[in-house]
């Protein structure tokens, strides 16, 4: 007899462990089947972002960002060093140990809400009355039935065409978090998000880092201002940049990697490295859902076609996260996973597109939510900006880290905040006063006049705030 479920989530990443966890707050009878396997062949949930993504990027990042500052800022300090080492297996041990952390708290936070947790590979067999019938493929293999069925599959790496990832020389995501030592040459092919993050990692290290990027300019979803700024600190940092490249040839030798490649120019050029890490995009994970079975509708791209709640063309089948349209985040996947429980509660699940925040976590860090300048130009409409440099906040002094501004833009007639910009420390964290502010359609002057502590790096919020009247009082 195969067991029933009012719901089964396929995938336990941040989309579907929460949209399990919250169908199961609803009273359903959930179930929630991932096929990601521990070094020791049992089960990880966490998806990417736990396993391979947010999670480990920020240990490798928080690790790497304080050997740079115990071997270039302690001394300031008045603090000295006599040899300073890295032990890159330990630090990767330690990356580890976080990452079984957030696997284990998973685990116990789905047995926690009564969701049954199959460790193995999902997929329609077909549907008949009774529901959805679904395969776990694994050690205990099994069919389920559900009566809804919200796919979270996520996404992998996407290769460069003739250049398959050997996770030793041309590494992916996975092969960048877990080198066993610090490369000499690193060559790293998108300066995206990836791209920023795992070469700011291994260059920190002592790693010599290229990024060669296919567009001529950088971080073209951010707001100008900051991707010039940013631009400018990177490169201080000793990140080496080449935009306008085509790829052209990936060669793996015995002791590296060569790229050919055309330049902004046209002009042929080489780049030999002893690793490459390519970051070029994701693509979803739909291959092993067996979507003909059921007649599941997939784009060219191979996601999952979505309305705008979520639904796919199947009753009661919904998808959320990196396998359908929308930006490759783990909280909008998470958004989406709380609205599809909800709404199969009959409930007004709701998530707002605009009001989900970007974060790039390198040194300094870069965030952002609503409309860039250049969005608002181009929509034709009138707003009126403000910027604050972290070089006038006292905090930000007192850190040693200066770099950088906060900037808001705001509707010229009603003032209504319509993006906020931070590139500098911390931005990660302060982004969350500008979500707040947008979620409850705040004006710049309700921030520029709330009390915000002193000495703290928020304080630059304010002020950006009121500079966007023309009346910071700090600068
Ligand atoms: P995933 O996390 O990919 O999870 C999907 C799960 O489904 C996986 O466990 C997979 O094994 C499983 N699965 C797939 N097919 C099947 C099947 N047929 N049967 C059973 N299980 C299956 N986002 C941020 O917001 N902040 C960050 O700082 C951040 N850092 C990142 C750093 C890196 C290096 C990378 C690669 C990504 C990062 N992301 C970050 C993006 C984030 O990881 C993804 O947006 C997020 O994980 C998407 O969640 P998801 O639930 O849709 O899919
Ligand atoms: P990305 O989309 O951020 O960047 C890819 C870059 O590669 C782009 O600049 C693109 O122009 C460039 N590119 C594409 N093809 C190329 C080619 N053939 N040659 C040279 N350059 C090429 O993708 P990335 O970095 O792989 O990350 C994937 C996604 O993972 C991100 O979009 C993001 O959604 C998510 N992510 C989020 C993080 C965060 O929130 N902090 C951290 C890391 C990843």
């Amino acid at each position: 007899m195969s067991k029933t479920f009012d719901v089964i989530v396929i995938g336990a990443g941040p989309g579907g462990y929460i949209a399990a966890i919250r169908a199961a707050q609803l009273g359903f009878k959930v179930a929630c089947i991932d096929a990601w396997q521990n070094a020791a062949g049992g089960p990880a949930p966490g998806g990417t972002c736990t396993n391979v993504g947010c999670i480990p990027s920020k240990a490798l990042l928080q690790s790497s960002e304080f050997f740079d500052h115990a071997g270039h800022h302690f001394a300031e300090h008045g603090i000295g060093l006599s040899a300073l080492s890295i032990d890159v297996a330990k630090m990767v041990g330690r990356k580890d140990a976080v990452v079984k952390q957030n696997n284990d708290g998973i685990l116990y936070l789905l047995k926690k809400n009564k969701v049954s947790f199959f460790h193995g590979r999902g997929a329609f067999v077909g549907s008949s009355e009774a529901g959805y019938q679904i395969s776990v493929s694994g050690s205990a293999a099994e069919t389920l039935v559900g009566t809804h069925v919200i796919l979270a599959t996520g996404s992998s790496a996407r290769a460069l065409p003739g250049a398959a990832f050997d996770e030793t020389r041309i590494l992916s995501n996975d092969g960048a978090l877990r080198l066993t030592g610090v490369p000499k040459t690193l060559g790293v092919i998108g300066s995206g998000v990836i791209g920023l993050e795992m070469g700011s990692v291994w260059r920190r290290l002592g790693a010599e880092v290229t990024i060669l990027e296919a567009l001529p300019g950088f971080l073209g979803a951010a707001d100008e201002a900051v991707a010039k700024e940013a631009l400018k600190a990177f490169s201080k940092q000793g990140l080496k940049f080449a935009f306008g490249v085509k790829v052209t040839d990936v060669q793996v030798g015995a002791s590296g990697v060569t790229v050919a490649y055309t330049d902004a120019k046209g002009q042929a050029a080489n780049l030999a490295v002893e690793r490459l890490i390519v970051s070029i995009g994701r693509q979803p994970n739909t291959d092993g859902l067996n979507a003909t079975a059921v007649g599941l509708a997939l784009d060219e791209r191979g996601a999952i076609v979505v309305d705008a709640e979520c639904r796919t063309n199947l009753p009661q089948v919904w998808a959320v996260g990196d396998v359908v349209r929308g930006p490759m985040l783990a909280h909008k996947a998470e958004e989406e996973g709380v609205a599809v429980a909800e709404r199969i509660a009959g409930q007004h699940g709701h998530v707002d597109f605009n009001l989900v925040p970007w974060v790039i976590y390198t040194a300094p860090e870069i965030a952002w939510v609503g409309q860039t300048e250049g969005q608002l130009k181009a929509a034709g409409r009138a707003y009126k900006a403000g910027s604050f440099p972290f070089l006038a906040n006292g905090r930000a002094r007192a850190l040693g880290e200066t770099t950088g501004f906060v900037k808001f833009i705001a509707d010229a007639a009603s003032d209504e905040i319509l993006g906020v910009h931070i590139v500098g420390p911390q931005a990660s964290e302060l982004i969350a006063e500008a979500c707040v502010a947008m979620a409850f359609k705040a004006s710049a002057e309700d921030i520029a006049r709330i009390c915000h502590a002193h000495p703290s790096l928020s304080e630059s919020t304010k002020e950006a705030a009121l500079a966007v009247d023309k009346r910071s009082l700090n600068f």
